[in-house]
């Protein structure tokens, strides 16, 4: 089968290659998965340099995520062949087979096609972990979302409106804005260049924001702590810009808000039943039409160069999924 291999750690995708591998077996307790479409995060693009936090050891077959058909499964799974699935195990997601542990699996929504499955499951379930497990997300608030054209930028967008929600979204990328705004149709965007406090502020009358979504970091991060409501929450999401910021604890003392750190998986592996009620709701929502999943472009796993190199370029507003077998 093909697979996309990182065989060496390299800053520039050196390392990575398209290449046919025997098709993994399936291992004890998992779930064998043709994979008809796989997305692209983040995480996968820093895992090629050996940037991100969790390190496989090289070579591994690259992919976050994935959504796809079961070929086998233990009856014990809950899982039969035929299942229509989504999920992943931080690797091997970029391939057109993948033996994954059950409870790394959880059905697609009824109606959804494959593409946008394998778009929606990490960047909404990070969205719907920080905003409403952590943020305790209410109707009417205002959220602001930093890096809105991202995968997880424009799921939080989303999420937040469907769930009555008022959005600001910010970008870093000013040619991004109309596109931002036709996809997730906040209520205002920003281009988030140096101060942007006093637009939040005229944005929503004085109030500042009752939760801020922050993946990008750095100076964003800076100027956020000024633009967070009383009693409002500061979401360290992760730090695209590449700076980790650093705060004065006197800052949210004064200003009464908290910062919150969020690790999506993280949580979900150690309340695994919050987990799964987060997956249900977020299922629920996406078959109810209050979700949808913003695709930038889907490729036959053979372009996966052109996918990893529009993100490192920073030129994607939604995701990028890969089709494998194309
Ligand atoms: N905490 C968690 O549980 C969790 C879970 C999943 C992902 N994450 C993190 O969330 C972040 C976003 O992931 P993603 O998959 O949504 O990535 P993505 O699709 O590439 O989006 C990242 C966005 O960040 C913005 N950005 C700002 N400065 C940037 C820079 N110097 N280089 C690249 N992008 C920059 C860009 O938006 P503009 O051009 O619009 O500014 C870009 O669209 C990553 O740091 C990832 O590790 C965290």
């Amino acid at each position: 089968m093909q697979a996309l291999r990182v065989e060496s750690l390299s800053p520039d995708l050196s390392g990575v290659m398209l290449a046919d591998f025997p098709r993994p077996d399936r291992a004890p307790g998992a779930v064998l998965v043709r994979v008809r479409a796989a997305s692209l995060n983040f995480p996968d693009l820093l895992m090629t340099r050996g940037e991100y936090q969790f390190k496989p050891e090289v070579p591994f077959t690259s992919g976050l995520e994935f959504a796809g058909e079961v070929v086998e499964a233990d009856p014990a799974s809950g899982f039969a062949p035929g299942d229509r699935v989504m999920g992943g195990n931080k690797t091997g997601a970029f391939a057109e087979f993948a033996s994954v542990p059950a409870d790394k699996l959880s059905p697609m929504p009824q109606g959804m096609d494959f593409p946008a499955a394998a778009a929606m499951g990490a960047a909404y379930s990070t969205a719907f972990t920080g905003l409403v497990e952590l943020g305790g997300l209410s109707e009417e608030q205002w959220v602001l979302v930093h890096g809105a054209s991202g995968g997880v930028g424009l799921a939080a967008c989303d999420l937040a409106r469907g769930l009555g929600a008022r959005v600001i979204a910010t970008t870093g990328s000013a040619s991004k804005a109309d596109r931002i705004a036709a996809l997730a149709r906040p209520d205002a965007v920003i281009v988030a260049e140096g101060r942007f406090r006093e637009q939040v502020a005229e944005v929503t009358g004085g109030a500042l924001a009752d939760i801020v979504f922050d993946p990008v970091g750095g100076d964003v991060f800076d100027e956020s702590t000024r633009c967070v409501a009383f009693g409002g929450k500061l979401m360290v999401v992760g730090f695209t810009s590449g700076r980790i910021a650093d705060i004065s604890t006197n800052i949210p003392l004064i200003k009464g808000f908290s910062v919150v750190g969020l690790r999506a998986g993280e949580y979900a592996r150690r309340f695994p039943e919050r987990g799964r009620a987060i997956n249900q709701a977020i299922r629920k929502l996406a078959e109810a039409g209050a979700i949808t999943p913003a695709i930038d472009r889907v490729l036959p796993l053979s372009q996966w160069r052109n996918g990893f190199e529009a993100m490192a370029r920073r030129e994607l507003v939604g995701k990028v999924v890969f089709v494998p077998g194309g």
